[in-house]
Order: C-alpha cells, then structure tokens, then sequence
C-alpha cells in the first residue's frame, strides 16, 4: 500500500512516517522544511526517516509545480503539512497559504488518484475555539488564524466526500507531546529550561489554562486505526486525544519533580488566539475506531525526557524564545 504524508518531516508526521513504514506501507513524505522553527530539527527526523526507508521530497504544497514530479498511485493521504500554533510573529499569510492554499491543490492533486482509497486530514482542537471541550457535533467557532485556516482546510477536504469527489475525514487532534515534540511548545519548552537553568517564559494567565495533554504513539495509534477503519468514516470528523485534563501550573510542577529542579517563570502580557480550556471527548473514536489513549502525562513526559538528554540535539535550534500554548 503506498501512502503520501504531507509535513513528514515535522512532529507528529514523522512518528507517523514511522509507524507505517514499520507495519509494512510504502511511505512517500513531502515537506518544505519551513522556518517556524529550526529546520535543522527537521533534516534530524528526515535522517531518521531515510533510515527507516522512508524517502522526504523536499517540496512546498504551494508549488503547483510540485505535483507534477509526484506519481498518482497513493492509496492513502495524510495531511499532516501546516503553520502550526498562534503565533504573533506569524502572517495572516503564512496561516491561510500553507494551511488553506496549499490544501487546495493538494485536493486537485488527490482528485487525479484513480486509487486513491481515503484522504485523511489532520485537524485540531483550536477549531472549537476558546473552549474545546465538546463532541464533534459542536458549532466551531475559533479564535485564531490558526483555528480558522485549519477550521476552512478540514471543510474543504470534507467537501470532497460530500460530493463524491473523494472520500474523507478529519481527526482532529489535542496537544500532542512526545519525542521531537515541536521546540515552540509546552513541555519541549519546560524540560529545555529545566535541564539548563533558563526562565520560562508563559504569556498571563495561561499558567491556569487546561489541556487534553496527548502523547504521541496515542495519536499515531489513533491515526493507524483510523486507517485500519478507513470505511467506516467516510465524511467524519473524530476527535483523537486523552480524556484527562491538567493545567499548565500542573504540567510545570510535574516536570520541576521529575527533574528535581525548578523552573524560574517569566510573566508576559496575555495573548490573544490562546485557548481557555481543551477537553478530548472521544466516544465517537471509542465507537467507530476502538480508541483508547493508554499513556499516562507522567510516564509521557519521563519518556520525552529521556529522549531530550539521549539526543542532545542542536540546542542552539531548541533554544525558547516565547512560550506557545497553541497546537
Ligand atoms: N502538535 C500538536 O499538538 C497538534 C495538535 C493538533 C493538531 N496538530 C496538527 O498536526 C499537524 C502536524 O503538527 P506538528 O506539531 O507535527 O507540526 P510541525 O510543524 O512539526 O509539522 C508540520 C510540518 O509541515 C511542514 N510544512 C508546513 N508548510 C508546508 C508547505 N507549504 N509545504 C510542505 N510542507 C509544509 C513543516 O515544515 C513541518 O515539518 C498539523 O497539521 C497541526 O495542525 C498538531
């Protein structure tokens, strides 16, 4: 089975890249190694990957000359590709290119597939808006570019299924954590200050803000049985992520105690676009894909841990500038 993952080199793309090519799947990534953060922590994982057989074009989704290099035979595409987060030094551009645009011609891309057997597209809880504590029977309604490009890319895929171009589904996913965690995140930020004796710097009031804190294998296991059940949700949108909450004051004491130092906090004026409160709720992933996170945000974040001293990666590249509560 061949399969095309958008933004493999990233985060959660190549942990998924990974998984597939481990359980036998011909995997073909494509990224641009954008500069939201280090690209050199991306080459890292593409390294990986190639390691593993797994082959990254180095391409930008909003080339349309990008697809014309790219074979039609994909069974399966996930679409992992995006500007991440809500960042403030970040263009309304940046947002709407590589999350609305780019979509749109990958969809003509995916349209052309006479094979193609499902296009997954990776969603977020910031589509809720400030609280995403609800079933996905919810009105969206969000508060940041982020959200909202993300919000109007899920749409647009979803369309195809709707009108029979092809078919479709949007996981949407809740603060993802693990090895290769994106560097402008939560705790990737929190054990880096840690280990180095920096401050840490968190925007007012978000020491108070509540997550659905989700570890990584959680949700490349919940994308791989999304596929293995790629009949049953034809047109779908399913939320993927742990049911347990924690604060950010609670995932701050959980690293201070792990690594048995404290962490100095810088306070900076509030930010707008940061969401309240995010709440997977997953019965429809428990019914139509037997999901069921099995990691608990301790065990979680000993394992990152781990992999954030084992690796001793470019620290220059994973250096913080601000704290980003987004996904
Ligand atoms: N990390 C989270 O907590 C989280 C939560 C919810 C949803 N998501 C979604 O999961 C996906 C992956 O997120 P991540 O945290 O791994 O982010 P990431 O930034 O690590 O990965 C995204 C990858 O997409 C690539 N990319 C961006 N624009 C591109 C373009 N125009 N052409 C080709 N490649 C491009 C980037 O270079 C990057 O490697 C995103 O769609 C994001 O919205 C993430």
């Amino acid at each position: 089975m061949k399969v095309l993952i958008t933004g493999a080199a990233g985060f959660i793309g190549s942990h998924l890249a990974e998984k597939l090519s481990l359980f036998g799947y011909e995997v073909w990534g494509i990224d641009n190694y954008s500069s939201y953060y280090s690209p050199s922590l991306k080459k890292a994982n593409t390294n990986l990957l190639n390691q593993k057989d797994v082959q990254v074009i180095n391409g930008d989704l909003r080339d349309p000359k990008l697809y014309q290099n790219l074979p039609l035979n994909f069974q399966f595409i996930f679409h992992l590709a995006a500007h991440p987060g809500n960042d403030i030094n970040s263009s309304y551009d940046d947002y709407f290119s590589n999350n609305l645009d780019a979509t749109k011609l990958l969809t003509d891309f995916a349209q052309k597939n006479k094979v193609l057997k499902h296009f997954f597209y990776i969603s977020t809880s910031s589509v809720y808006g400030l609280n995403a504590t609800y079933s996905e029977e919810q009105v969206p309604q969000p508060i940041s570019w982020y959200g909202i490009s993300k919000l109007a890319a899920e749409q647009l895929v979803l369309s195809k299924a709707r009108n029979n171009s092809f078919n479709a589904s949007s996981l949407r996913l809740y603060s993802v954590y693990g090895p290769r965690e994106r560097p402008d995140k939560l705790f990737s930020k929190l054990i880096h200050c840690s280990i180095n004796h920096l401050p840490f710097t968190l925007y007012h009031g978000s020491e108070k803000h509540i997550r659905s804190f989700t570890y990584i294998d959680d949700i490349t296991q919940g994308i791989y049985q999304a596929l293995k059940n790629f009949s049953k949700v034809n047109g779908e949108i399913i939320n993927l992520g742990c049911e347990e909450e924690f604060s950010t004051r609670e995932g701050i004491s959980l690293v201070e105690n792990i690594t048995g130092k404290k962490i100095e906090l810088i306070d900076l004026p509030a930010r707008p676009g940061d969401q309240l409160h995010t709440r997977a709720i997953t019965n429809k992933a428990a019914l139509l894909l037997d999901y069921k996170p099995v990691t608990s945000l301790k065990d979680g974040v000993k394992y990152q841990l781990d992999w954030y001293i084992s690796e001793s990666r470019d620290s220059e590249a994973l250096r913080p500038n601000a704290i980003e509560q987004g996904d």
